[in-house]
């Protein structure tokens, strides 16, 4: 294990004990006993393993959170002290920053400056930020002119929740579902990703330091189609928040139609961004080279369909491919890195694939294009830059969630929302331009949740997060997103 000796000694000790299921506040071996490798992607070296959980094991968690649902001590709590109990949780995130991020870092090969400074601080944030809600979701009281009634509205926590994440930002991905859920005071059963559950199981050790009751978080860890399906499945989930793939949110929504259970989705996105002729190029060039190739490209938000006013095209080009190949592409740990390995051989290969297919479809490489073994043993794979792509081509149509940025020209504003907004997902934007108009006509013309004008990849806890079209529903961060964790009752009160 190469890699993982430049971990602290608490990562080296929590990677290598044994990992299993957190129900009911204990941790339970999986009733099969079985257990999966857990790859670590800088060097393809088993970091360790972890529980295999089924359908059993996930019965096991709805029960307990169900049971923590009904329970006084969950049920009872004042609002307040449960936004104390979530910044405690935060404030245990925040000892442990360092930890967390090496986790991540080493789990599923995010750069650890990125985790370090960027995403572990993000998720602290935002469990703060959704602790201060706890004790402002309010009602409404509503002149009703159906009698002489007091007519007002609670929002009560929908329920159990089923929390489904992916493997691009493990620990981020489960704070933004736990974050608003136990703002709402829902309790949560929550699988992680297969490629990378160890940090959400370093988090439930501060779940219980924090002082939670036992069964508001649980956590199983698992396969997509035996864990997570049994999950989505479950009469007993009330909800289920999923990001990840469109194809497996599509699935989620049709088994979870059967029973009416609530449905939030955030899935893939193939985002344009925008670069037009007024605008600053060295501010959009950094800002478009970190909007594709943060993370690896595996973001959903990723700024893959580059396109670029045709009159400073050429220029343009030659500066992305130059910042392409001067990227510093290593271990993910190594705090010099800027771009780790990808997550797992399965998407080393998909994203190879799509590279080929570029080629193939008659798109010209002008920087990178291949494996990167010089950087590793690891998934590692050239920051790449294709040229001459149509809008039909595979690469400008598919989410690759790879390194891999598609450059198009463009001659008109108008010519540009079109090509834009043909894509079948809507999550993000970008746009440059010194024009206020321009700026502001296309923030109104684009579909995509997110709009961003000269800048990429900002975020924050109270802004919302989520998509148009095939990119999904619902809104996470922000007020918004207690809507999806909440149901409103509305009373009648007769005043004769
Ligand atoms: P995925 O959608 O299969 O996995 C995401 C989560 O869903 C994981 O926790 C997985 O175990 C779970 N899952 C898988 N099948 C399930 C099922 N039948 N029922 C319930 N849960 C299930 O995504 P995967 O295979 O890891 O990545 C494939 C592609 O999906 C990527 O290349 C990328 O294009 C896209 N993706 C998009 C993400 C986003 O943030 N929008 C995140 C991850 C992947
Ligand atoms: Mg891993």
């Amino acid at each position: 294990m190469e890699q993982s000796l430049n971990a602290v000694a608490a990562v080296q000790n929590f990677i290598h004990q044994p990992h299993h299921h957190y129900i009911q506040g204990q941790w339970v071996p999986s009733q099969s006993g079985l257990a999966m490798e857990d790859i670590d992607p800088s060097t393809r070296t088993v970091l360790t393993h972890v529980a295999r959980g089924n359908g059993d094991d996930i019965n096991r968690a709805v029960e307990a959170a169900r049971q923590a649902f009904r329970e006084k001590s969950w049920r009872q709590m004042t609002p307040q002290a449960r936004g104390v109990l979530m910044w405690k949780l935060a404030d245990l995130m925040a000892e442990h920053l360092e930890e967390l991020a090496q986790i991540d870092s080493l789990d599923m090969g995010m750069p650890l400056r990125q985790a370090q400074y960027g995403t572990v601080p993000m998720a602290i944030d935002h469990m703060r930020y959704m602790a201060g809600w706890a004790t402002k979701i309010e009602g409404e009281t509503i002149p009703v002119s159906a009698g002489p009634f007091f007519n007002y509205t609670v929002r009560q926590p929908v329920g159990v929740v089923g929390a489904i994440i992916p493997w691009n930002f493990p620990l981020l991905m489960a704070v933004w579902k736990l974050g608003a859920a136990l703002a709402a005071g829902c309790t949560v059963v929550l699988k992680p990703a297969e490629q990378s559950p160890l940090s959400v199981l370093r988090l439930a050790s501060l779940v219980t330091e924090a002082g939670f009751p036992p069964g508001v978080i649980n956590i199983v860890t698992g396969y997509g189609p035996e864990a997570g399906a049994a999950l989505v499945a479950h009469p007993d989930v009330n909800k289920i928040a999923f990001t990840g793939s469109t194809e497996v949110g599509k699935s989620i929504m049709r088994t979870a139609a059967d029973r009416m259970a609530r449905v939030s989705l955030e899935l893939g996105g193939k985002s344009p961004n925008i670069i037009c002729a007024d605008a600053n190029l060295k501010r959009a060039i950094s800002g478009s080279m970190l909007g594709i190739f943060m993370n690896q490209g595996e973001v959903c938000s990723a700024g893959s369909r580059i396109y670029v006013a045709r009159e400073i095209y050429d220029e343009a080009l030659e500066q992305m491919a130059a910042y392409a190949q001067n990227m510093r592409v290593g271990m993910a740990l190594d705090p010099k890195t800027q771009m780790g390995p990808v997550v797992s051989a399965e998407q080393y290969e998909r994203v190879l694939g799509y590279i080929a297919k570029g080629r193939q479809e008659g798109a010209k490489v002008v920087a990178g294009g291949g494996e990167m073994s010089r950087a590793g043993a690891g998934f590692f794979i050239e920051p790449t830059v294709f040229a001459q792509v149509t809008d039909s081509m595979t690469i400008a149509r598919e989410e690759i969630f790879g390194p891999v940025a598609a450059v198009m020209p463009f001659d008109s504003i108008d010519e540009v929302i079109e090509r834009a907004n043909v894509s079948a997902y809507g999550l993000a934007a970008g746009v440059w331009t010194e024009n206020v108009r321009t700026a502001h006509y296309l923030a109104h013309s684009l579909e995509a949740g997110t709009v961003w004008v000269n800048a990429y990849h900002v975020y924050d806890a109270a802004a919302p997060w989520g998509g148009f079209k095939q990119s999904g529903f619902g809104r996470e961060m922000g007020h918004h997103a207690l809507e999806l964790y909440t149901e409103t009752k509305d009373v009648w009160i007769s005043l004769q």
